[in-house]
């Protein structure tokens, strides 16, 4: 009999994290899915911040020795593994009946630590904060739809995934290191 071929779980088909929050709405109760999704008013600061990042631009660099990258940092005074921290967000039992601990338990395992805060969803915007000065970027959303999806594993993988991500930027960009990551890197639309 031929081998059965594993079946990947659906968080681990995710690629991206506008995936993650796919399978969240999918999860989650309506009310609970809006009240993280919206933001306040006519939500102009929602929209302003993903707007924001896709005006800043990643210049590509070539002929660097890419072969290790090196992601870590510090913020805050603590080692970090990677510049992209969990941002505080209240009523996570919404998500995932584990809620906060969930979170805590996969941030503690992904070390994962921002001062730029709001719209981060992919590395390259963590990058982008970064190149402008900044020590780590936040995500607040990102994580939620992870816990909503699928739990601890669900916050771990948005982690992996941006972590992915951003070492690919630092890659693609010439920077093996943190401290190589400059002002110079970025061209504003
Ligand atoms: C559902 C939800 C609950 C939040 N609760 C808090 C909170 O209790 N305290 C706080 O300082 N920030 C809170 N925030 C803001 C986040 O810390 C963070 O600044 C914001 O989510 C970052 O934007 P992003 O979701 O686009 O990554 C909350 C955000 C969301 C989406």
């Amino acid at each position: 009999m031929a081998a059965k071929k594993p079946v990947r779980a659906p968080l681990d088909r995710c690629i991206n994290v506008s995936e993650v929050e796919d399978l969240a709405r999918r999860k989650m109760k309506r009310a609970g899915y809006d009240y993280y999704a919206g933001g306040s008013e006519d939500e102009r600061t929602l929209e302003g911040n993903r707007t924001a990042f896709s005006a800043v631009f990643l210049r590509p660099r070539v002929l660097v020795d890419v072969s290790r990258i090196d992601p870590s940092t510090t913020a805050l005074g603590a080692a970090v593994s990677t510049p992209i921290l969990l941002a505080p967000a209240a009523l996570q039992k919404i998500a995932h009946p584990d809620g906060e601990l969930a979170t805590v338990r996969a941030a503690v395992r992904g070390r994962a630590e921002v001062y730029v805060d709001g719209g981060v969803r992919r590395g390259t915007d963590a990058m982008k904060s970064l190149a402008l000065g900044a020590r780590a970027a936040f995500i607040g959303r990102p994580y939620l739809w992870g816990l909503a999806a699928g739990g601890e594993k669900g916050v771990s993988r948005v982690l992996t995934l941006l972590r992915e991500e951003f070492e690919l930027a630092m890659t693609l960009c010439g920077t093996p290191t943190v401290v190589a990551i400059k002002r110079s890197l970025v061209a504003e639309g």
